[in-house]
C-alpha cells in the first residue's frame, strides 16, 4: 500500500451467500469491529440482500456494492439487473468481471467492458476483476493477459471516470483454494496493472489508482500482502463472511 498516493480499500465479496436476515445480522456484527477503519470498507452482497445491507450499513463507514450489473438500462434480459436499478436503490459499488462470472456465465472481456461503462455512466464505482488461470501462469503469459484484460475493460473509460475504478487482481487458481499468491507475485501483477493504466492515462492517474489483490486473502496473510507497494487493498471472499476475520483484514489495511 502507499496511502500517501491512493486509497486503500478492503471489499468483501459475499458471492452467493446469506439471506436478507443473515445479512442484517452479519453487518450489525461487523459495524463496531470496522468503525475505526483507516481504509475504505465495502461489502458486495447478492442482489436480494442489497436492501437489507443498505439499511444495516446506514450511518456507518461500510459501503454497499452489488456483484454484477447488465450493460443495458432496461429491457428483455431475464434474470439481469441494470446499473440504474442499483443506483436508484442507493448502491455505491459494483463488481464487474469476476472470474466466476467469466468462467460459469459466459462473461467476456467485451461484456466486462460494456458493463463497466454502463456502471460508470450511472454513477457507480466499479471493482473490475482481472486474473489468470493456472495454465496461463505456467505458460508465462500472466503479465500480457492481465494487461490485455485491463486494457479491454477500460476501453472508452474517460480519465475522469477512471477515478471511480478499482482494479482487483485475482489469480483464478488462488480463489477459494486456500492457495494464496505470494506477496511478491501479487505485488508484481498489481504493478503490471498500474503500468498498463499509466500507459493509457499517464503517470499521475496510475499512481492514484487503487489496485486490490484477491484470492484466499485472510486474517493471517493480509498484512504481508498489503505490505507490497502496489497492493492497495483486498477483494475478500470466504473471510468476508466472518466478521472477526474480515475486521482483522480491515485493521491490517488501516495501519
Ligand atoms: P476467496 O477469498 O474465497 O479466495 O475469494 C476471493 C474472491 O474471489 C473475491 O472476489
Amino acid at each position: 500500500m502507499n496511502k500517501q498516493l491512493r486509497n486503500a480499500v478492503i471489499a468483501g465479496n459475499w458471492k452467493m451467500n446469506k439471506t436478507p436476515e443473515e445479512t442484517t445480522a452479519l453487518i450489525n456484527e461487523m459495524k463496531p469491529l470496522v468503525k475505526d477503519a483507516d481504509c475504505g470498507v465495502v461489502l458486495c452482497v447478492p442482489f436480494v440482500d442489497l436492501d437489507a445491507a443498505l439499511k444495516a450499513a446506514a450511518g456507518s463507514n461500510i459501503k454497499i456494492g452489488a456483484q454484477n450489473c447488465h450493460f443495458e438500462p432496461s429491457g428483455a434480459f431475464t434474470g439481469e439487473v441494470s446499473a440504474p436499478m442499483l443506483k436508484a436503490m442507493g448502491v455505491e459499488y459494483v463488481i464487474i468481471g469476476h472470474s466466476e462470472r467469466r468462467t460459469y456465465f459466459g462473461e467476456t472481456d467485451v461484456t466486462v467492458n460494456k458493463r463497466t461503462l454502463a456502471a460508470l455512466e450511472n454513477g457507480l464505482k466499479v471493482i473490475v476483476c482481472v486474473g489468470e488461470y493456472l495454465e496461463q501462469r505456467e505458460q508465462g503469459i500472466t503479465e500480457e493477459l492481465v494487461a490485455m484484460q485491463t486494457k479491454i475493460a477500460l476501453n472508452g473509460v474517460s480519465a475522469e471516470q477512471l477515478k471511480n475504478i478499482i482494479i482487483a487482481y485475482e489469480p483464478v487458481w488462488a480463489i477459494g483454494t486456500g492457495k494464496t499468491a505470494t506477496a511478491e507475485q501479487a505485488g508484481e501483477v498489481c504493478g503490471v496493472i498500474r503500468k498498463t493504466v499509466g500507459k493509457l492515462y499517464g503517470e499521475d492517474a496510475a499512481k492514484a489508482l487503487t489496485v486490490q489483490y484477491g484470492g484466499s486473502m485472510n486474517a493471517k496473510n493480509a498484512e504481508e500482502l498489503l505490505a507490497q507497494e502496489d497492493v492497495d487493498g483486498g477483494l475478500i471472499g470466504g473471510a468476508s463472511l466472518k466478521a472477526q476475520d474480515f475486521s482483522v483484514i480491515v485493521k491490517a489495511a488501516s495501519k
